[in-house]
């Protein structure tokens, strides 16, 4: 139980920090450095952009993802409950945070269940840390975490760092490939691997390509630093200095996703890490990725309401069609072929 308590006690952390500290990266996402060329005649009409896609067997209305982040506590319940209601409203996909606290304590499943009472037919992603299938955890908690919100797929996290800078991170980290791939194998979902904030290098989208994972999150550099909350939480000095010096370590999320394309061509890609708006969202899809995820900006609507969130996803969707449209492409498939200009 104590362990319990201790997830409670960090997740409350991680949503008070990141609402009311400065916990940003020290790099960029790179996206500033990309540009679409303007296109005085489109020859197309607005009202005609589609935005959609189908993903996962799912039809999405806007390629945007409310990234994983939270779940286990009450404040966390209705922070689930306002973004999904937000998902639910504009048909984009969404994903939990960790599922860790209601595996261990049965009593936090509403936190996370709540998803799929108010959003039934959203593309849902469950998720856990891969590290835990080094202490303990194998397909059952998989299967447990996917069924407690009927989700389409699951995200595993890759944190090696923030748990590395925790006074009691799980660290752990040797010979996961194997287990994670094992997990792909049995799982009758889709498994997704995601970084939390420090992207994905060419070696790491080779291992988890042969591991069969069906997607990659990159999760770049560039936005909600986890060195940073961590430096927030730290107990002593000690811990505060040590999270300090990697405010600016990490792969941003454009070279992340260019990493991906290399080394694993064939991969479907999601982009998250210092999304800012709809317009970087376009450049993801054009620069390769399928989804464009956003979690700290959507946390801070979210605190505040679902309407707060509504109207965020709202206008990140009509910047989409406004960057498809002054750029002169129709749909989301068209992207493929656009080349950004880069200065
Ligand atoms: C409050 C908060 C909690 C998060 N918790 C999780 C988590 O439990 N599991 C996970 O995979 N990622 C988690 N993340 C990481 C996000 O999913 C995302 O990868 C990262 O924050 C980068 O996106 P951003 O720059 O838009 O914030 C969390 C992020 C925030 C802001």
């Amino acid at each position: 139980m104590k362990r319990v308590a201790h997830i409670d006690a960090r997740k409350s952390d991680h949503i008070k920090i990141n609402l009311e500290q400065d916990v940003r990266s020290g790099l960029t996402s790179g996206l500033e450095h990309y540009h679409f060329v303007h296109e005085a005649l489109p020859e197309l009409d607005l009202e005609a952009i589609d935005t959609s896609l189908i993903l996962f067997g799912k039809i999405l209305n806007a390629p945007i993802l409310i990234s994983s982040m939270t779940g286990g506590t009450e404040q966390a319940e209705e922070i689930n409950q306002h973004l999904a209601e937000a998902a639910h409203v504009c048909n984009v996909a969404m994903g939990v945070g960790s599922q860790r606290a209601a595996l261990q304590d049965p009593k936090q499943i509403p936190t996370y269940a709540i998803t799929r009472k108010v959003a039934p037919d959203i593309l849902l992603f469950a998720n856990l840390g891969a590290v835990q299938l080094n202490y303990g955890y194998g397909i059952d908690e998989c299967r447990r975490a996917v069924d407690m919100i009927q989700a389409d797929a699951l995200f595993l996290h890759l944190n090696p760092l923030q748990e590395a800078v925790q006074a009691e991170g799980d660290t752990n980290f040797a010979n996961l490939a194997i287990k994670i791939e094992s997990i792909c194998k049995k799982l009758e979902v889709p498994v997704i691997v995601k970084e939390v904030g420090w992207g994905i290098s060419m070696r790491t989208a080779k291992i988890l390509a042969s591991c069969g994972v069906a997607a990659i999150d990159v999760a770049g550099a560039g936005g909600t630093s986890w060195s940073q909350v961590e430096m927030h939480r730290a107990p002593d000095e000690f811990s505060r200095q040590l999270a300090a010096a990697f405010v600016g370590w990490g792969i941003p999320t454009v070279d992340s996703i260019f990493n991906i394309k290399e080394a694993a061509p064939e991969m479907t890609i999601f982009a998250s890490g210092g999304i800012k708006d709809g317009i970087d969202v376009v450049k993801c899809i054009a620069l390769g990725a399928t989804l464009g995820g956003m979690a700290g900006q959507l946390l801070n609507a979210a605190a505040i309401s679902s309407n707060k969130a509504v109207e965020m996803i709202k206008i990140t969707k009509k910047q989409i069609q406004l960057t498809m449209f002054a750029a002169g492409v129709g749909s989301l498939k068209g992207l493929e072929s656009v080349e950004l200009l880069k200065h």
